[in-house]
C-alpha cells in the first residue's frame, strides 16, 4: 500500500524568532512509518520540526506550519491508500507574523488568533472510495465520547484516542496506550507498549491483514 503519515508538532510563527508550538516530540508518527516499512508499504513521512531521524526507506518530507503541512499532505493524499494522522497540527495561528522581531512596550501585549486549516477533516471530505483514513484523538478527559465524536466529525474510518494526562505515556515517551475505535464500532486496545508495537499493531488492523 502507498501510506502517507503525518508526524511532529506543527511551528506557527509570531516574529522573526518566536513561534507557537506544543509538546509533540513526533515518536508516536515515526513509530508508524516505521512499523509500516517493515511491513512492505511504500511510506511518505511529513514531519513536522523533531529531533527524530526519519526511518530508512521513507520518502521524508520536512515542514512547519499547519499551512505547509496541509499542502504537503493535500499534494499527496490523492496517491495515497492510508493515512495516518499523529501529527499534532496548531489549530491556531498569529494573524499575522511581523517580519522582524518584536521589541517588548510597556504593558500587555495581544495575540491576536486565527484558526488553521482541519487537515484531517479535509481529508474526509474528499476521501475516495477504498482509501483509508486514521486519525489521532489527544484528550485529557471524556476520551472514548470525544474521539468518537471526531470519527464522525471527520468522516475517519478509524481514530486512536490517547490519554495525554497519563504521564507514563505519550509526549516524549517511547510507550504509549491508545484505544482504536472504528467507524463499524470496533473497539481495540494497544498497549501499554512500546511506540513501535503499538504502530505496527495498529497498522494490521487498520489494514485488515490480522
Ligand atoms: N488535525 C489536523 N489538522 C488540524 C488539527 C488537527 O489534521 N488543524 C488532526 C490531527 O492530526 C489528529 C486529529 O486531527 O489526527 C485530532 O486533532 P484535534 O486537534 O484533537 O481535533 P479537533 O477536532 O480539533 O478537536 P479539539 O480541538 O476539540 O480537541
Amino acid at each position: 500500500m502507498n501510506i502517507l503519515v503525518s508526524a511532529g508538532p506543527t511551528r506557527e510563527k509570531i516574529d522573526a524568532v518566536r513561534f507557537i508550538t506544543n509538546r509533540s516530540t513526533g515518536k508516536m508518527g515515526y513509530a508508524v512509518a516505521e512499523a509500516a516499512c517493515a511491513l512492505g508499504h511504500r511510506v511518505t513521512l511529513v514531519s513536522g520540526p523533531v529531533a527524530l531521524r526519519p526511518p530508512e526507506g521513507v520518502e521524508f518530507v520536512s515542514v512547519e506550519s499547519a499551512a505547509e503541512m496541509a499542502g504537503a499532505i493535500f499534494s499527496r493524499s490523492p496517491q495515497a491508500d492510508l493515512i495516518v494522522m499523529t501529527a499534532a497540527v496548531a489549530d491556531y495561528r498569529p494573524v499575522s507574523a511581523a517580519s522582524g522581531k518584536l521589541k517588548k512596550q510597556p504593558g500587555r501585549l495581544t495575540l491576536e488568533l486565527e484558526r488553521t486549516v482541519d487537515i484531517l477533516a479535509g481529508l474526509g471530505q474528499e476521501k475516495r472510495p477504498g482509501q483509508l483514513l486514521v486519525g489521532f484523538a489527544a484528550e485529557t478527559e471524556n476520551l472514548l465520547a470525544y474521539a468518537a465524536d471526531k470519527l464522525e466529525r471527520k468522516n475517519l474510518d478509524w481514530i486512536a484516542a490517547n490519554d495525554v494526562s497519563r504521564s507514563d505515556i505519550g509526549f516524549g515517551s517511547d510507550r504509549n496506550a491508545v484505544t482504536l475505535i472504528g467507524r463499524n464500532g470496533a473497539i481495540f486496545e494497544l498497549g501499554p507498549a512500546p511506540k513501535i508495537e503499538i504502530a505496527r499493531r495498529l497498522l494490521e488492523i487498520v489494514t485488515g491483514c490480522c
